[in-house]
Protein backbone atom coordinates (compact mmCIF):
# COMPACT_ATOMS: atom_id res chain seq x y z
CA UNK A 1 0.00 0.00 0.00
CA UNK A 2 0.99 3.28 -0.56
CA UNK A 3 2.70 5.03 1.96
CA UNK A 4 0.39 8.05 3.75
CA UNK A 5 2.59 11.36 3.89
CA UNK A 6 2.84 13.47 6.89
CA UNK A 7 3.51 17.30 7.19
CA UNK A 8 5.08 18.33 10.41
CA UNK A 9 4.41 22.56 10.62
CA UNK A 10 6.89 23.63 13.84
CA UNK A 11 8.97 20.72 14.04
CA UNK A 12 11.67 22.25 16.29
CA UNK A 13 9.42 23.43 18.94
CA UNK A 14 8.74 21.18 22.21
CA UNK A 15 5.97 18.84 21.12
CA UNK A 16 7.16 19.24 17.35
CA UNK A 17 10.76 17.70 18.24
CA UNK A 18 8.96 14.72 20.26
CA UNK A 19 6.47 14.66 17.18
CA UNK A 20 9.11 14.28 14.59
CA UNK A 21 11.44 12.01 16.47
CA UNK A 22 8.15 9.52 17.01
CA UNK A 23 7.78 9.92 13.37
CA UNK A 24 11.01 8.86 11.99
CA UNK A 25 11.19 5.91 14.44
CA UNK A 26 7.98 4.63 12.90
CA UNK A 27 8.82 4.74 9.82
CA UNK A 28 5.96 3.80 8.14
CA UNK A 29 5.21 7.57 6.88
CA UNK A 30 6.81 10.03 4.60
CA UNK A 31 7.09 12.71 6.62
CA UNK A 32 7.95 16.20 5.30
CA UNK A 33 9.43 19.10 8.12
CA UNK A 34 8.58 22.66 8.95
CA UNK A 35 10.61 25.15 10.62
CA UNK A 36 10.58 29.23 10.65
CA UNK A 37 12.81 29.67 13.62
CA UNK A 38 16.23 30.23 12.24
CA UNK A 39 17.86 28.59 15.47
CA UNK A 40 15.36 25.47 15.03
CA UNK A 41 15.69 24.97 11.55
CA UNK A 42 20.38 24.62 12.45
CA UNK A 43 18.94 22.26 15.44
CA UNK A 44 16.98 20.31 12.96
CA UNK A 45 19.87 20.09 10.09
CA UNK A 46 22.38 19.25 12.83
CA UNK A 47 20.02 15.96 13.48
CA UNK A 48 20.14 15.57 9.66
CA UNK A 49 16.17 16.29 9.39
CA UNK A 50 15.62 18.68 6.35
CA UNK A 51 13.12 21.31 6.74
CA UNK A 52 11.15 21.62 3.64
CA UNK A 53 8.85 24.94 2.48
CA UNK A 54 5.07 24.21 3.65
CA UNK A 55 4.14 25.55 0.27
CA UNK A 56 6.48 22.27 -1.52
CA UNK A 57 5.38 19.77 0.83
CA UNK A 58 1.22 20.97 1.83
CA UNK A 59 -0.31 20.08 -1.53
CA UNK A 60 0.87 16.55 -1.38
CA UNK A 61 0.22 15.64 2.29
CA UNK A 62 -2.17 13.45 3.56
CA UNK A 63 -2.14 14.80 7.07
CA UNK A 64 -0.74 17.93 8.09
CA UNK A 65 0.01 18.05 12.04
CA UNK A 66 0.36 21.62 13.66
CA UNK A 67 2.87 21.92 16.54
CA UNK A 68 2.84 25.92 16.22
CA UNK A 69 2.08 27.96 19.27
CA UNK A 70 -1.65 28.32 20.01
CA UNK A 71 -1.62 32.12 19.44
CA UNK A 72 -0.50 31.80 16.13
CA UNK A 73 -2.72 28.80 15.28
CA UNK A 74 -5.50 31.37 13.50
CA UNK A 75 -2.79 32.79 10.88
CA UNK A 76 -0.78 29.30 10.30
CA UNK A 77 -3.99 27.43 9.74
CA UNK A 78 -5.54 30.41 7.34
CA UNK A 79 -1.97 29.76 5.15
CA UNK A 80 -1.88 25.95 5.08
CA UNK A 81 -5.91 25.10 5.11
CA UNK A 82 -6.45 26.54 1.41
CA UNK A 83 -2.74 24.36 0.10
CA UNK A 84 -4.84 21.21 1.56
CA UNK A 85 -5.76 18.27 -0.89
CA UNK A 86 -9.47 17.13 -0.71
CA UNK A 87 -9.38 14.48 2.08
CA UNK A 88 -6.61 15.65 3.86
CA UNK A 89 -6.67 16.04 7.83
CA UNK A 90 -5.50 18.51 9.17
CA UNK A 91 -4.70 17.95 13.09
CA UNK A 92 -3.68 20.46 15.75
CA UNK A 93 -2.77 19.75 19.54
CA UNK A 94 -4.62 21.43 21.91
CA UNK A 95 -8.32 22.34 21.75
CA UNK A 96 -8.29 26.20 22.70
CA UNK A 97 -8.33 27.41 18.74
CA UNK A 98 -10.21 24.83 17.48
CA UNK A 99 -12.66 25.88 20.51
CA UNK A 100 -12.40 29.46 20.36
CA UNK A 101 -13.20 29.08 16.32
CA UNK A 102 -10.04 30.42 15.31
CA UNK A 103 -8.74 27.76 13.04
CA UNK A 104 -9.80 28.20 9.47
CA UNK A 105 -11.66 25.14 7.71
CA UNK A 106 -12.62 23.60 4.66
CA UNK A 107 -15.72 21.65 4.04
CA UNK A 108 -13.25 19.37 1.66
CA UNK A 109 -10.73 18.71 4.86
CA UNK A 110 -11.11 17.05 7.81
CA UNK A 111 -9.98 18.53 10.77
CA UNK A 112 -9.03 16.44 14.48
CA UNK A 113 -7.43 17.60 17.72
CA UNK A 114 -5.68 15.25 19.73
CA UNK A 115 -4.23 15.69 22.78
CA UNK A 116 -1.78 13.51 25.21
CA UNK A 117 -2.91 13.17 28.71
CA UNK A 118 0.59 12.34 29.61
CA UNK A 119 1.77 8.55 31.27
CA UNK A 120 -0.62 7.91 34.60
CA UNK A 121 0.44 8.73 38.06
CA UNK A 122 -1.36 5.20 38.71
CA UNK A 123 0.30 3.42 35.45
CA UNK A 124 2.24 0.10 35.30
CA UNK A 125 6.08 1.30 34.95
CA UNK A 126 7.76 -1.54 34.80
CA UNK A 127 11.69 -0.41 33.78
CA UNK A 128 14.08 2.45 34.45
CA UNK A 129 13.29 4.23 31.05
CA UNK A 130 9.39 3.96 31.30
CA UNK A 131 9.71 5.53 34.72
CA UNK A 132 11.55 8.32 33.49
CA UNK A 133 9.64 8.74 30.64
CA UNK A 134 7.16 11.51 32.97
CA UNK A 135 6.22 13.74 29.95
CA UNK A 136 5.14 10.45 27.66
CA UNK A 137 5.75 9.75 23.83
CA UNK A 138 9.03 7.66 24.70
CA UNK A 139 8.99 4.54 27.30
CA UNK A 140 5.97 4.68 29.28
CA UNK A 141 2.19 4.18 27.84
CA UNK A 142 -0.16 6.95 27.63
CA UNK A 143 -4.04 7.75 26.42
CA UNK A 144 -4.59 10.22 23.88
CA UNK A 145 -7.92 12.70 24.22
CA UNK A 146 -8.90 13.52 20.20
CA UNK A 147 -12.18 14.68 18.55
CA UNK A 148 -13.28 15.58 15.37
CA UNK A 149 -13.75 19.54 14.93
CA UNK A 150 -15.04 19.25 11.19
CA UNK A 151 -15.20 16.89 8.40
CA UNK A 152 -15.39 12.96 8.03
CA UNK A 153 -15.86 10.54 10.50
CA UNK A 154 -13.80 7.68 8.62
CA UNK A 155 -10.68 10.05 7.92
CA UNK A 156 -10.88 11.25 11.27
CA UNK A 157 -10.88 7.06 12.44
CA UNK A 158 -7.91 6.10 9.71
CA UNK A 159 -5.91 9.83 11.92
CA UNK A 160 -5.99 7.96 14.53
CA UNK A 161 -3.18 5.82 13.05
CA UNK A 162 -1.18 9.03 13.02
CA UNK A 163 -2.30 10.58 16.25
CA UNK A 164 -0.86 6.64 18.14
CA UNK A 165 2.50 7.21 15.80
CA UNK A 166 3.11 11.06 17.11
CA UNK A 167 2.18 10.33 21.13
CA UNK A 168 3.52 6.74 20.81
CA UNK A 169 3.52 4.48 22.95
CA UNK A 170 -0.13 5.10 23.40
CA UNK A 171 -2.78 3.04 24.94
CA UNK A 172 -5.99 4.07 23.93
CA UNK A 173 -7.21 7.10 21.88
CA UNK A 174 -10.26 8.45 23.69
CA UNK A 175 -12.67 10.23 21.39
CA UNK A 176 -14.40 12.98 23.02
CA UNK A 177 -15.88 16.59 21.73
CA UNK A 178 -13.81 19.58 21.14
CA UNK A 179 -15.80 21.34 24.15
CA UNK A 180 -15.38 18.02 26.51
CA UNK A 181 -11.47 18.59 25.90
CA UNK A 182 -11.54 22.41 26.59
CA UNK A 183 -13.02 21.55 29.56
CA UNK A 184 -10.34 18.37 29.98
CA UNK A 185 -7.73 21.73 29.16
CA UNK A 186 -7.16 24.04 30.24
CA UNK A 187 -9.66 23.27 33.22
CA UNK A 188 -9.07 19.91 34.57
CA UNK A 189 -5.11 19.80 33.88
CA UNK A 190 -4.19 23.30 33.71
CA UNK A 191 -6.08 25.43 35.46
CA UNK A 192 -6.99 23.33 38.64
CA UNK A 193 -3.68 20.13 38.69
CA UNK A 194 -0.89 22.12 37.23
CA UNK A 195 -1.99 24.92 39.50
CA UNK A 196 -2.40 22.43 42.43
CA UNK A 197 0.97 21.37 41.39
CA UNK A 198 2.89 24.57 41.80
CA UNK A 199 0.94 25.23 44.93
CA UNK A 200 2.78 22.14 46.20
CA UNK A 201 6.04 23.34 45.21
CA UNK A 202 5.75 26.00 47.04
CA UNK A 203 4.57 24.60 50.15
CA UNK A 204 7.55 23.11 50.49
CA UNK A 205 9.34 25.98 49.55
CA UNK A 206 7.49 27.44 52.66
CA UNK A 207 8.08 24.29 55.06
CA UNK A 208 12.17 24.11 54.49
CA UNK A 209 11.24 28.31 55.32
CA UNK A 210 10.71 27.32 58.90
CA UNK A 211 13.55 25.32 59.52
CA UNK A 212 12.44 21.78 58.28
CA UNK A 213 15.71 20.52 56.66
CA UNK A 214 14.77 19.77 52.80
CA UNK A 215 15.39 16.17 52.43
CA UNK A 216 12.82 15.36 55.33
CA UNK A 217 10.47 17.89 53.64
CA UNK A 218 11.08 16.36 49.91
CA UNK A 219 10.41 12.62 51.49
CA UNK A 220 7.44 13.80 53.46
CA UNK A 221 6.22 15.57 50.40
CA UNK A 222 6.36 13.47 47.86
CA UNK A 223 5.19 10.10 49.94
CA UNK A 224 2.20 12.00 50.99
CA UNK A 225 1.21 13.07 47.45
CA UNK A 226 1.24 9.49 46.10
CA UNK A 227 -0.83 8.05 49.29
CA UNK A 228 -3.12 10.78 49.24
CA UNK A 229 -4.20 10.72 45.29
CA UNK A 230 -4.47 6.67 46.08
CA UNK A 231 -6.60 7.13 48.87
CA UNK A 232 -8.26 10.28 47.25
CA UNK A 233 -8.52 8.64 43.38
CA UNK A 234 -8.15 5.28 43.97
CA UNK A 235 -10.17 4.52 47.50
CA UNK A 236 -7.01 2.55 48.23
CA UNK A 237 -7.78 2.91 52.22
CA UNK A 238 -9.44 5.90 54.15
CA UNK A 239 -7.75 9.15 55.64
CA UNK A 240 -7.77 8.42 59.17
CA UNK A 241 -10.62 10.84 61.50
CA UNK A 242 -7.90 13.57 62.11
CA UNK A 243 -6.70 13.57 58.82
CA UNK A 244 -10.31 14.50 57.83
CA UNK A 245 -10.44 17.20 60.40
CA UNK A 246 -6.98 18.52 58.88
CA UNK A 247 -8.47 18.68 55.27
CA UNK A 248 -11.50 20.40 56.12
CA UNK A 249 -9.54 22.83 58.06
CA UNK A 250 -7.52 22.99 54.65
CA UNK A 251 -10.25 23.30 52.35
CA UNK A 252 -11.99 26.45 54.24
CA UNK A 253 -8.66 28.15 54.77
CA UNK A 254 -7.50 27.88 51.19
CA UNK A 255 -9.62 26.62 48.97
CA UNK A 256 -12.68 29.57 47.90
CA UNK A 257 -16.09 28.35 48.28
CA UNK A 258 -17.12 29.27 45.02
CA UNK A 259 -13.83 27.91 43.20
CA UNK A 260 -16.08 25.33 40.82
CA UNK A 261 -17.06 27.90 39.07
CA UNK A 262 -13.95 27.64 37.09
CA UNK A 263 -16.38 24.95 35.46
CA UNK A 264 -18.88 27.61 33.65
CA UNK A 265 -18.32 28.35 30.17
CA UNK A 266 -17.63 31.81 30.83
CA UNK A 267 -15.01 31.11 33.09
CA UNK A 268 -13.34 28.80 30.09
CA UNK A 269 -13.92 31.17 27.82
CA UNK A 270 -12.16 33.81 29.67
CA UNK A 271 -8.96 31.43 30.87
CA UNK A 272 -8.95 30.75 26.70
CA UNK A 273 -9.04 34.56 25.94
CA UNK A 274 -6.29 35.49 28.27
CA UNK A 275 -3.84 32.05 26.98
CA UNK A 276 -4.55 32.77 23.28
CA UNK A 277 -4.07 36.30 24.19
CA UNK A 278 -7.29 37.97 22.53
CA UNK A 279 -8.90 41.37 22.08
CA UNK A 280 -11.88 40.12 21.46
CA UNK A 281 -14.32 37.70 23.06
CA UNK A 282 -14.36 33.92 21.68
CA UNK A 283 -17.20 33.87 19.06
CA UNK A 284 -19.30 31.17 19.05
N1 LIG B 1 4.54 22.01 25.29
C1 LIG B 1 3.69 21.12 25.81
O1 LIG B 1 3.93 20.56 26.88
C2 LIG B 1 2.43 20.78 25.07
C3 LIG B 1 1.68 19.65 25.49
C4 LIG B 1 0.55 19.29 24.76
C5 LIG B 1 0.13 20.05 23.68
N2 LIG B 1 0.86 21.17 23.33
C6 LIG B 1 0.42 21.92 22.16
O2 LIG B 1 1.37 21.76 21.13
C7 LIG B 1 1.38 22.91 20.27
C8 LIG B 1 2.79 23.44 20.15
O3 LIG B 1 3.21 23.86 21.44
P1 LIG B 1 4.76 23.87 21.84
O4 LIG B 1 4.78 24.03 23.33
O5 LIG B 1 5.46 22.75 21.23
O6 LIG B 1 5.21 25.24 21.15
P2 LIG B 1 6.72 25.77 20.92
O7 LIG B 1 6.65 27.26 21.03
O8 LIG B 1 7.68 25.03 21.77
O9 LIG B 1 7.03 25.37 19.40
C9 LIG B 1 6.36 25.93 18.33
C10 LIG B 1 7.26 25.81 17.12
O10 LIG B 1 6.55 26.29 15.98
C11 LIG B 1 7.44 27.09 15.19
N3 LIG B 1 6.62 27.95 14.35
C12 LIG B 1 5.87 29.01 14.71
N4 LIG B 1 5.22 29.51 13.62
C13 LIG B 1 5.57 28.73 12.57
C14 LIG B 1 5.25 28.72 11.17
N5 LIG B 1 4.42 29.65 10.67
N6 LIG B 1 5.78 27.78 10.37
C15 LIG B 1 6.63 26.84 10.87
N7 LIG B 1 6.99 26.80 12.19
C16 LIG B 1 6.47 27.73 13.02
C17 LIG B 1 8.28 27.80 16.23
O11 LIG B 1 9.49 28.30 15.67
C18 LIG B 1 8.53 26.68 17.23
O12 LIG B 1 9.65 25.90 16.87
C19 LIG B 1 0.39 23.88 20.88
O13 LIG B 1 -0.86 23.69 20.26
C20 LIG B 1 0.33 23.43 22.34
O14 LIG B 1 -0.88 23.79 23.00
C21 LIG B 1 2.00 21.53 23.99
Amino acid sequence: MKKKQITLIGAGGKMGTRITANLIKNGGFITHFCESSANKKEELATKGIQVREVSEVVPDSDFIILATPDTVLGPVSAQVVPMMKPDAVLITLDPAAAYANLLADRDEITSVVAHPCHPSVFGKHLTEEEHADFFGGIAAKQDVVAAKYSGKDSLYEQSKEVIRSMYAPVETVHTITVKQMAILEPTLAEVITCMIGTVLNESLEETVKKGVPEEAAKAMLYGHIQIALAVALKGTNPFSDACMVAIEYGKEAIIKEDWKRVFDDEALDHVLKEMLHLDHAIQR
